[in-house]
């Protein structure tokens, strides 16, 4: 089946960078979401996305409007998901509304389309087990911000098959991404690795090794990250990070997983990083 219909799934900051980039390639995208304001900023911010690629001259003001006119906003998910060819799901990290959202995606999408989901977590063989098409579901993970990042994590669940993996692999090579295969595993390979990372340097904070400032100084300078572990957290969102962690913990069962807990009573704060003003630092 050719893909040219893309439905995205929340207009959060990965929805909509998803949606950007696809409707850059070419292809024709819904977007979707059930808050009309969520939705309505995130068509903003991929036209302030879009400019900014028009003044550092990467893209033209006529491939900005273009790009514009193949994005079609919606707040309806069934007829949305009838029309599409392949659905990527970016709505909130949580397993309920995941299960309910591929539920209704897979009574109602045609029967040859591909249901991907970008969770950066949570099981894709358990959200393919909700649905009588556990073939046609994929991870499909990308990064943020991402129209700049060249990763697409492909995950396969235990029974998606060769041919929607190969689908999806063919299709991030056309976004320009570097897609890369990885199975299904808590935290598959970015996330197992990475929040870790991200884990140790907050107990390095909490025991007082060091500052956030030198702690990511350290990492920025000394590994050449772009950004140091902790503004890196602050722009993932620690509730994500936390999330994460409790997913490598529980999945895993190896303490060495165990989230710092410095990082739980930031959460608890409601210091969440760059979305609240206040992390690791103040926004
Ligand atoms: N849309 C389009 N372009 C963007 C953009 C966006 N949202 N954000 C930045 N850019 C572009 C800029 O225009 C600039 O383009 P040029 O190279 O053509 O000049 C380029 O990206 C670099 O941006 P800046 O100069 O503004 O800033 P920078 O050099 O400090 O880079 C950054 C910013 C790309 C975010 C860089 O700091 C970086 O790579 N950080 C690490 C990001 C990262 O690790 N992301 C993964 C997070 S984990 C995740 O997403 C998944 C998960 O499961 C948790």
């Amino acid at each position: 089946m050719e893909i040219q219909n893309i439905l995205v799934i929340g207009a959060g900051t990965m929805g909509n960078g998803i949606a950007h980039v696809f409707a850059q390639t070419g292809y024709n995208v819904t977007l979707v979401d059930l808050d009309g304001d969520r939705l309505q900023g995130g068509i903003g911010t991929i036209a302030k996305n879009l400019d900014r690629q028009v003044k550092k001259e990467a893209i033209t003001e006529a491939d900005k409007e273009a790009t514009l006119g193949r994005i079609q906003a919606s707040t309806d998910l069934v007829t949305s998901a009838m029309g599409a060819d392949l659905i990527i799901e970016a709505a909130t990290e949580n397993p309920a509304i995941k299960a309910e959202i591929f539920r209704t995606l897979d009574a109602n999408a045609k029967e040859g389309a591909i249901l991907a989901t970008n969770t950066s977590s949570i099981s894709i063989t358990q959200i393919a087990g909700g649905t009588k098409r556990p073939d046609k579901v994929i991870g499909m993970h990308f990064f943020n911000p991402v129209p700049v990042m060249k990763l697409v994590e492909i995950i396969r669940g235990l029974a998606t098959s060769d041919e929607t993996y190969a689908a999806v692999h063919q299709l991030s090579e056309k976004l320009g991404k570097t897609p890369v295969e990885v199975h299904d595993y808590p935290g598959f390979v970015s996330n197992r690795v990475l929040m870790p990372m991200i884990n140790e340097a907050i107990y390095c904070v909490m025991e007082g090794v060091a500052t956030p400032e030198s702690v990511d100084t350290v990492m920025k300078l000394g590994m050449a990250h772009p950004m140091g572990p902790l503004t890196l957290a602050d722009f993932i969102g620690l509730d994500v990070c936390l999330a994460i962690m409790e997913v490598l913990h529980k999945g895993l069962g190896d303490d060495k997983y165990r989230p710092c807990p410095l990082l739980r009573k930031m959460v608890a704060a409601g210091h969440l990083g760059r979305k609240s003003g206040k992390g690791f630092y103040q926004y």
